[in-house]
């Protein structure tokens, strides 16, 4: 009998790097810090509002935009962090976590030929987003030293055919925030184009050392062309439940919806409701960046006096690593070496760029209960 012959959508897309180091970090019972998730559980007062809202019987499908509570709850929140106020009903809506925001977002907008701008070293979604769409990545890269936006590079990458671009701050995998100066070198930059923009802001709430989060939503030139999009997963340590929005002008937003409902159609409802109640407690995300400063602090003054060189971290919950001083292996093998032999999982950082990366470098997640960091740091200083 003859085999289908399927054509790929996406010849070149195969496992995802988080996949398989935390496969590999099982089968050789490695501590876990490759991928981006917490070890430790979430509140229990939110656990306690989940299920409390699941027994009055909030089991059916949400409102395709998500409920208005949440969203009420997120354009507070946004207006008091930011400044801006979207309005609930046309310019917010919730969904099953940002990776389906950014797809979503980049379906809605790119057609077949549009060149869509992505930042390297980038998060793994991008692009097989772009490439279903049929758009066209053109990748530009931070600088290598410091992780700064190199915007003469990114001016001379724009053309006509620019229809989107996509940025992420706090950066994964970087741990580098956007500036007041970038911002405004993207405003002179857009502001007379239709170019539009993807802001991945998930770890918003994750930044140190005194340093400010600044928002897509805070600036009036940007936010007319921009997706502002964010994880509830990252803010309150529930990756699992896949939830997360994107706030929009309603232009855009309407166009998202027209998406969104046949991806989705709705998220998650007692979640929904759950978080609507536990947002109204600011302490639970003003607290989250002193909580990771110290995990980030714990693993970091263990590393310093060892052969690994950690490169600035000022948000997010990922901290980058040289090791050319421990090792010849590229990344990718190194990283292998790490989990096999070391048993210490990490993610190598080629895989965040379309061409792999030489400069020696690993990502760890610390996300993860103070002993393991511990634990963790202690056996990577010895190498
Ligand atoms: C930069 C970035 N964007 C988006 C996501 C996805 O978020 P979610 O789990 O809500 O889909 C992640 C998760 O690791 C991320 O690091």
């Amino acid at each position: 009998m003859r085999e289908v012959n399927l054509q790929s959508k996406l010849p070149e897309i195969s496992t995802s790097i988080f996949t398989i180091m935390s496969k590999m970090a099982l089968e050789y019972n490695a501590i876990n810090l490759a991928q981006g998730f917490p070890d430790f559980n979430c509140s229990n007062k939110l656990l306690q509002l989940v299920n409390h809202y699941q027994k009055k019987g909030f089991n059916q499908y949400a409102p395709m935009p998500g409920v208005p509570e949440l969203r009420e709850q997120i354009s507070a929140l946004i207006k008091k962090l930011y400044g801006k106020t979207y309005d609930k009903d046309n310019e917010i809506t919730i969904t099953a976590g940002a990776t389906q925001a950014i797809y979503t977002a980049i379906t809605a907008t790119v057609q077949t030929g549009d060149e869509v701008i992505i930042i390297e070293p980038a998060y793994d979604s991008y692009v097989p987003g772009v490439k279903a769409a049929g758009g066209i990545p053109v990748f530009v890269k931070l600088n290598p030293q410091d992780y700064s936006y190199n915007w003469d590079e990114i001016r001379r990458s724009i053309s006509e055919k620019t229809k989107l671009m996509i940025l992420n701050s706090p950066h994964n995998p970087t741990g580098s925030l956007i500036s007041e100066d970038d911002i405004k070198q993207l405003e002179e930059l857009t502001e007379n184009t239709n170019i539009l923009i993807i802001s991945d802001e998930v770890y918003e709430h994750i930044v140190f050392d005194g340093e400010k989060h600044i928002s897509f939503a805070e600036s009036e030139i940007l936010v007319r062309r921009s997706f502002v999009i964010s994880s509830f997963g990252k803010t309150f340590h529930t990756t699992g439940w896949k939830m997360g929005y994107c706030a929009a002008p309603e232009l855009l937003t309407n166009e998202f919806r027209k998406m969104h409902q046949f991806i989705v159609f709705s998220a998650n409802t007692p979640i929904q409701y759950a978080y609507a109640d536990y947002l109204q407690d600011e302490t639970h995300y003003n607290s989250l960046g002193d909580f990771y400063q110290k995990k980030r602090d714990t693993f970091r003054g263990r590393i310093k006096n060892s052969k690994f060189k950690l490169m600035p971290c000022m948000g997010t919950y990922f901290q980058l690593l040289e090791y050319a001083d421990v090792s010849e292996l590229d990344d990718m093998k190194f990283s292998e070496y790490l989990t096999k032999e070391v048993g210490i999982a990490v993610i190598p950082i080629s895989p965040f760029y379309d061409e792999g990366d030489t400069n020696k470098i690993i990502r760890i997640c610390f996300a993860k209960r103070d002993e393991v960091l511990i634990e963790a740091a202690n056996i990577l200083s010895k190498l």
